[in-house]
């Protein structure tokens, strides 16, 4: 009879906790922490490279201002009393596809329109165009050009990991206008063409983003309770109102 549950990531052995093979009591001290996100994710070990490109992902993605709605969320849920597990499970909660969550989207809209199997960016573009729907990976409320994006490319040459992919992302980006203005590659955008660099399934996608941005989120909910007051919420000068005025 099969047992309930599978899995080749973990196990012990003679009272060892083992991570795909590995002995986790001696990878710690001699392992940074982003190779052990590498190797947890991919079942491999990385090679020096791959190791620096992830570290880098995980460093430019682990903060980006009080505004987001994750940032907002967080500090928000721990305000009206919740405990700090829920604040910083509410900020994941709201990374979704329009903030941190597009990663996945975008990694497979690259894999099925790259070439030499996709039909190119141009395709890409035009479908999108008909369909109306936005296009996973590019466009930003603040930026016109994402320096975050731009410092990611400059990594990824050094590193080898400039190939087909962010070369595509970087086609689709010269492409896609919005009635005259650039949609940029955003954060998203690059983090999915490097991981299909680095060989990752687009299922980590998401997960890569949960896990560079939960301590920036930990922090605000830190933050939030050793500095602020109980109850945050807005005035009433903050809200316009347009229902129906009072009535019988
Ligand atoms: C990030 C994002 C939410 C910013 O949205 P925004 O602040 O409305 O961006 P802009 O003001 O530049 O958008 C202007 C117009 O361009 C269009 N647009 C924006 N991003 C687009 C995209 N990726 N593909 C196609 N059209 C896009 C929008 O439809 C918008 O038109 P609308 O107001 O008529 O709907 C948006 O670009 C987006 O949804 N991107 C795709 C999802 C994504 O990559 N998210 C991760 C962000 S890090």
């Amino acid at each position: 009879m099969p047992k309930p549950y599978r899995s080749a990531i973990t196990t012990h052995v003679g009272g060892r906790p083992y991570v795909y093979g590995y002995d986790l009591a001696e990878l710690a001290g001699t392992n940074s922490f982003a190779r052990a996100i590498y190797l947890i994710l991919k079942g491999e070990m990385p090679d020096k490279n791959s190791e620096k490109m992830l570290e880098a992902i995980l460093t430019i993605s682990i903060d980006h201002g009080v505004e987001p709605p994750s940032v907002v969320a967080a500090r928000n849920v721990y305000s009206g009393g919740s405990p700090v597990q829920a604040a910083v499970a509410s900020g994941i909660l709201a990374l979704g596809e329009y903030h941190g969550g597009a990663i996945e989207a975008a990694m497979e809209n690259f894999l099925r329109y790259c070439p030499p199997a996709g039909d190119g960016a141009d395709k890409l573009v035009e479908d999108f165009a008909k369909s109306g729907q936005r296009v996973s990976g590019f466009g930003h409320r603040l930026y016109e050009t994402d320096l975050r994006t731009i410092r990611l490319v400059q990594i990824a040459k050094e590193l080898g990991f400039y190939g087909k992919f962010v070369k595509f992302a970087e086609a689709v980006e010269g492409k896609l206008l919005f009635g005259g203005k650039r949609l940029p590659i955003n954060i998203d955008g690059i983090i999915a063409a490097l991981l299909l660099e680095m060989g990752f399934n687009p299922k980590v996608g998401k997960g890569v983003f949960i896990i560079a941005r939960t301590p920036g989120l930990v922090a605000h909910v830190v933050e939030e309770a050793l500095r602020e007051k109980p109850f945050r919420r807005l005035s009433e000068k903050d809200v316009e109102y347009d229902g129906p005025r009072p009535r019988k």
